[in-house]
């Protein structure tokens, strides 16, 4: 009897906590990031219409196109913000990758974005690129707080063959995964992000899928027929370029058209971004902004970016706002969570972002008045940084990519975009106020963190393939 008694109170218990955990699960809408790598602000057809982006282009039409929109200048960095929500110069991931074999990581002490997920109820998946770390087990992806990892740990790869220097680098959770050997990375990445949206189907959690695109960085490879797409008077480099966007589009078309198939969609939120402006090679690829890819210019920073979801009323909209890639970390899981419900260890609101949710859901206007594009000292211990603050921005440091100058300039961007007219000597006081308040963030600045190379990183110690296991994380 007293037996009886206990088990009926644990059943009793039991029921009640699934169905609470249910009902959250249901109504938390599911997260689809995806992040293409090295997409210029000119790679777009909003932005140009020699591009072919059809499905992009109408998830944009009925969504929110984030006009300031703005990331770190170069991969690891931007990568770096967008997981834990705060500026990369407080912990030395400014202004460099990860290079193959340095033996280092995204440090430990941050509780990611897919943590702050899973504990919000959230099943939690990484497709494609990484590039956050990866010598030690501890610095991976299923480590630290995703469910599942398919993709690469590096970056610059081949295409086809997921090379990378001398090493074969495909992975499906912790195991190389050969048979990925012939695939065009860009359908690899779309297939894999459609089967755990199908999958999902079975479980009672929402998800959040990381889509991180290989493309459209270089070496510039993609099938035959998305090249015919464009016209033969572009340039041959600009034709490929092109090509890998309208590969990458259908195959985002194909993960919209999945959600829908599987009646996901009305539930889902759908994020778009890149990860940096074109790269230097890529000239017309962020035309007309100033730079590119590893600048502080405009070029560098400034790159495409939209939020579409049925949950977003009044759309399609632009939202005129600042908005800076360490923001999604708050925004996101305020989207996510179940009200009440506690963020007991996700580190939200103590960072670098603001919360962007009911400026995007309500259009009110952004939190957001100003923010650090990135700062570093440079060789001649010279400070490399720049402010927005407002209108303005202020940048200093080398422009070594460019003219060797040296600033400062400032710029009053709501009239000037492509950063045309200094008005450093014009306006004495505003610039050297953000000098001031640049100086002020130094006490926060780490150093780079750029440790010697190490052999134990070759790929010929692990039969050919990049792995981890060849050092301690710190
Ligand atoms: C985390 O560790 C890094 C060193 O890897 C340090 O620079 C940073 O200040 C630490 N951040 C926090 C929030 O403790
Ligand atoms: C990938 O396939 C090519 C062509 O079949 C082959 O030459 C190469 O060795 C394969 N790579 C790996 C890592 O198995
Ligand atoms: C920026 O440059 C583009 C291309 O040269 C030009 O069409 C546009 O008017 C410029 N914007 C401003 C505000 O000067
Ligand atoms: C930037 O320039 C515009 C147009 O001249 C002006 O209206 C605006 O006030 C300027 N911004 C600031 C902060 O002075």
């Amino acid at each position: 009897m007293k037996l009886w008694f206990t088990l009926c109170i644990i059943g009793v218990v039991v029921v009640v906590v699934s169905a609470a955990s249910a009902t959250a699960g249901k109504e938390q809408p599911n997260v689809i990031f995806i992040l293409v790598d090295d997409l210029g602000w000119n790679d777009v057809s909003w932005h140009n219409p020699d591009v072919i982006s059809p499905n992009l282009h109408s998830l944009l039409d009925k969504g929110i196109d984030l006009d300031q929109y703005y990331v770190q200048p170069i991969c690891t960095p931007t990568r770096s913000a967008l997981m834990t929500g705060f500026y990369p110069y407080k912990y030395g991931r400014q202004l460099n990758v990860i290079s193959p074999r340095k033996p280092t990581g995204l440090s430990l002490n941050y509780t990611l974005l897919p943590e702050a997920f899973r504990e919000f109820g959230y099943s939690t998946h990484i497709v494609g690129k990484w590039h956050l770390g990866f010598c030690d087990w501890e610095y991976t992806p299923t480590r630290r707080g995703f469910d599942t990892f398919y993709g690469l740990y590096l970056g610059a790869q081949t295409h086809f063959s997921h090379t990378r220097s001398d090493g074969y680098d495909f992975v499906d959770q912790e195991e190389t995964a050969f048979e990925a050997n012939g695939t065009y990375s860009t359908f690899l990445i779309s297939e894999r992000t459609q089967r755990i949206i199908r999958e999902s189907k079975s479980s009672e959690k929402p998800f959040f899928i990381y889509t991180a695109f290989q493309a459209i960085h270089d070496p510039c490879e993609v099938p035959e027929n998305y090249i015919d797409k464009y016209p033969t008077t572009m340039s041959e480099e600009r034709r490929c370029l092109l090509a890998m966007v309208t590969a990458l589009d259908e195959a985002v078309g194909e993960i919209v058209y999945t959600l829908k198939a599987e009646n996901l969609y009305d539930n889902t939120i759908i994020v778009f971004s890149s990860d940096n402006g074109g790269s230097m090679e890529n000239v017309e690829g962020n035309l007309p902004l100033r730079g590119h890819k590893t600048t502080l210019w405009e070029g560098g920073t400034r790159v495409p970016g939209f939020i579409h979801s049925p949950l977003l009323g009044d759309t399609p909209r632009v939202h005129n706002g600042l908005f800076h890639i360490t923001d999604w970390y708050n925004t996101l899981l305020e989207a996510a969570r179940v009200p009440g419900q506690k963020a007991r260890n996700s580190g939200m609101f103590e960072n670098d972002g603001f919360s962007q949710w009911m400026a995007l859901k309500e259009g009110v206007s952004s939190p957001r008045t100003s923010f650090v594009y990135s700062m570093a000292m440079n060789h001649g211990r010279r400070l490399f940084a720049a402010l927005r603050r407002g209108d303005f921005k202020y940048i200093t440091g080398i422009d070594d990519t460019i003219t060797y100058e040296t600033g400062p300039w400032l710029f009053n961007l709501s009239v000037d975009p492509n950063e045309t007219t200094n008005l450093a000597d014009e306006y004495p006081d505003i610039a050297e106020s953000m000098r001031l308040e640049l100086e002020g963030h130094k006490k926060d600045l780490v150093p780079r963190d750029i440790p010697a190379t190490d052999k134990a990183g070759d790929p010929e110690n692990r039969g050919g393939v990049w792995g981890p296991g060849w050092c301690e994380a710190k």
